[in-house]
């Protein structure tokens, strides 16, 4: 069936749209970044391999990957492996890379696998899209990756190309169907799994945001942006919306040993289930009332205030400290925990939450030794 669809797949691209893919899958061939987790010319994926670096990949970059899908990968070398896994053996090992909830599907996942498919991921888009973790862009990128099916694996990277490629100048998100369907036109039937990691490696090697490497890219004839002079300025982006500002307090308190207080986010909602300092809570007016401080103690400014932007809004906190140290955890509820200064480096901080550690310990805080 699928062999099928893929020799009609084929008989329906153009010419023009056969010999663009052969150009990017000649530069993949010459070009292809060596990876972890990437099948080597010759060998057959793992699907579990795939799956688990497509994962760790959201939102995280390819150089902070490595090591974890290494970690992973040894410590549970197959998918079965991992659905026996503690759960919290998981969490430990997962963190640093930020977003609990993503290690919690992970392991979701792969009991899923097991109990629904036998051990085995299935290979199809729909399929895979019913998995714990997976969305639209994941489902795609495993099955073209490791099942070699005809998809359109479209990320940001993707996008930045395809609308330089055919010079799409209709606002983002807005233009999300349009390049899509570009890319759908441009699989090959075979090695679309190349294609798409091909794609990949292109925007993040040489169809860069700023001063993209066109000299030396496989489309460089058939780039319509650069033709036009505008590859820079695309993908356009609809203009953000005013973010509505937040203020808190964060208290920034101290044990004798110099371990700071913090706890654990509650696991649904922004941030879930990862550390941060005590606050005064992120609230506009008709949210929930301010939290008390841990302590009833002598809380001061420290003229310390970072920023950050969320999504949907834009949030200021004034680091606060007092004069006291404390020895027992704080009397109200919560998930409390002490974290020594050295550790904060090796937990999955919020990045809010990194700055709040920089501006109060100074940026060594993060270096690993
Ligand atoms: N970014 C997301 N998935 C990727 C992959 N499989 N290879 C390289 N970069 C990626």
């Amino acid at each position: 069936m699928s062999v099928m669809l893929q020799e009609v797949n084929d008989d329906n691209m153009t010419s023009k749209n056969k010999l663009l893919s052969r150009q990017l899958l000649d530069w993949y061939d010459a070009h292809a970044r060596v990876l972890p987790w990437r099948a080597k010319p010759g060998e057959t994926a793992d699907p579990y391999r795939v799956w688990m670096s497509e994962i760790m990949l959201q939102q995280t970059t390819v150089a902070t990957v490595g090591r974890y899908f290494l970690a992973f990968t040894s410590r549970w070398p197959s998918v079965a492996d991992l659905a026996r896994a503690e759960l919290d053996d998981v969490l430990r090992e997962w963190a640093g890379l930020g977003y609990y909830a993503r290690a919690r599907n992970l392991h979701a996942c792969a009991k899923a696998v097991v109990a629904d498919h036998g051990g085995r991921f299935p290979d199809t888009e729909q399929e895979l899209l019913s998995l714990p973790g997976v969305g639209p862009y994941t489902a795609a990128a495993i099955a073209a990756i490791a099942f070699d099916r005809s998809a359109a694996a479209v990320d940001g990277n993707v996008e930045r190309v395809i609308s330089r490629l055919s010079a799409i100048e209709t606002p983002l998100p807005g233009a999300k169907t349009e390049i899509r369907a570009r890319t759908l036109e441009l699989v090959p039937a075979q090695r679309p799994g190349d294609f798409a990691q091909a794609l990949m490696d292109l925007g993040a090697t040489l169809c860069i945001p700023k001063r993209p490497n066109c000299l030396i890219c496989p489309w460089m004839t058939a780039c319509r942006a650069r033709e036009l002079g505008v590859a820079e300025a695309l993908p356009v982006k609809a203009p953000k919306k005013q973010r509505p500002v937040r203020n808190a307090r964060i208290f920034w308190a101290e044990r004798a040993d110099g371990a700071v207080l913090m706890r654990r986010r509650e696991e649904k909602g922004l941030l879930g289930g990862m550390l941060e300092f005590p606050s005064s809570g992120w609230a506009t007016g008709k949210e929930k009332a301010d939290l008390a401080p841990p302590y009833a103690s002598g809380w001061v400014t420290t003229k310390k205030q970072i920023e950050h932007t969320f999504t949907h809004f834009h949030l200021v906190l004034d680091l606060q400290q007092t004069d006291e140290v404390f020895d027992d955890l704080p009397a109200h509820d919560g998930d409390w925990r002490w974290v020594a200064r050295h550790q904060l480096a090796t937990e999955a901080l919020p990045t809010a939450m990194k700055k709040v550690a920089v501006a109060m310990l100074g940026s060594d805080v993060f270096r690993r030794v």
